[in-house]
């Protein structure tokens, strides 16, 4: 089921996502007056934050919604697929990317795009989702859409590699990988516990239930999961894992 964004909720309880994400922000190192792509940019938050450092950041992403959210920011951001990139070729130093190449389903396709347009000795710096990410939830919630008779309708295309596998794919591509690090990241949710959090990132499935089911998946899934993911004081931590890596060409 394709995700829908709603870049209210997404700023309200998905802004971990963002204030997260030093670690890669580190790894990329952007240095003033590079030219750097953020694919998959969301409402932007993190292109701002590395524009800050002098470089100049253009962002990309394939939600209409979350392109207007960065624009509102003033960032320069385009609209489109990562599988197909409307960048001349060698145009960036860098293509940096956070929380967003799960949701790629051509990573090949991706993966030449984002070697096209970085020039000679330019590098990919990204974290997404690895093996084992969110695992809980996502069986929770299967388990809860195939019981109310829809199975299938939860997360089924999207991504979490290990490092070995997704070393071997960038290398296909013509990268080297300089590092990658699969690590879990237990991330706190916000007061508005497993219930925000799915209705943030699971907008699309559970858009596409019927309106009379929405509440019921979400109760059901937040109680499957209370005794492993929320602690005796009521607060609620996803189980994330992520995969980190620089790359170049
Ligand atoms: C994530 O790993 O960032 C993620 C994956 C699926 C749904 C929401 C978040």
């Amino acid at each position: 089921m394709p995700q829908t964004w709603d870049p209210e909720s997404y700023g309200r309880d998905g802004a971990f996502v963002h204030q997260l994400a030093e670690g890669v922000v580190e790894w990329l190192a952007a240095d003033r007056g590079e030219r750097i792509l953020d694919l998959g940019c969301g409402d932007g938050q993190l292109t701002q934050r590395i524009a800050a450092s002098g470089a100049i950041v253009v962002g990309i992403d394939s939600s209409p919604a979350m392109v207007a959210a960065a624009r509102a920011l003033g960032m320069k951001t385009d609209q489109g697929p990562a599988e197909k990139l409307p960048y001349p070729d060698h145009t960036f130093e860098a293509v940096f990317s956070n929380a967003a190449l799960h949701w790629v389903r051509g990573q090949d396709e991706m993966l030449s795009e984002v070697h096209r347009v970085l020039r000679p000795g330019g590098r990919f710096v990204a974290e997404m989702g690895g093996h084992g990410n969110i695992a809980a939830i996502r069986v929770a919630f299967a388990a809860v859409l195939s019981h109310l008779g829809y199975a299938g309708l939860g997360e089924r295309g999207n991504y979490y590699p290990t490092a070995e596998s997704y070393s071997s794919r960038l290398e296909r591509h013509g990268f080297t990988v300089e590092k990658i690090l699969l690590f879990p990241r237990p991330t706190p949710l916000n007061d508005s516990g497993m219930t925000g959090w799915l209705n943030t990132f699971y907008r699309g499935a559970l858009d596409s239930l019927p309106e009379s089911m929405r509440d019921t998946a979400i109760e059901e899934t937040v109680a499957l999961l209370a005794p492993a993911l929320r602690d005796h004081d009521g607060h609620w931590t996803a189980d994330y894992v992520r995969l980190r890596f620089v790359a170049r060409v």
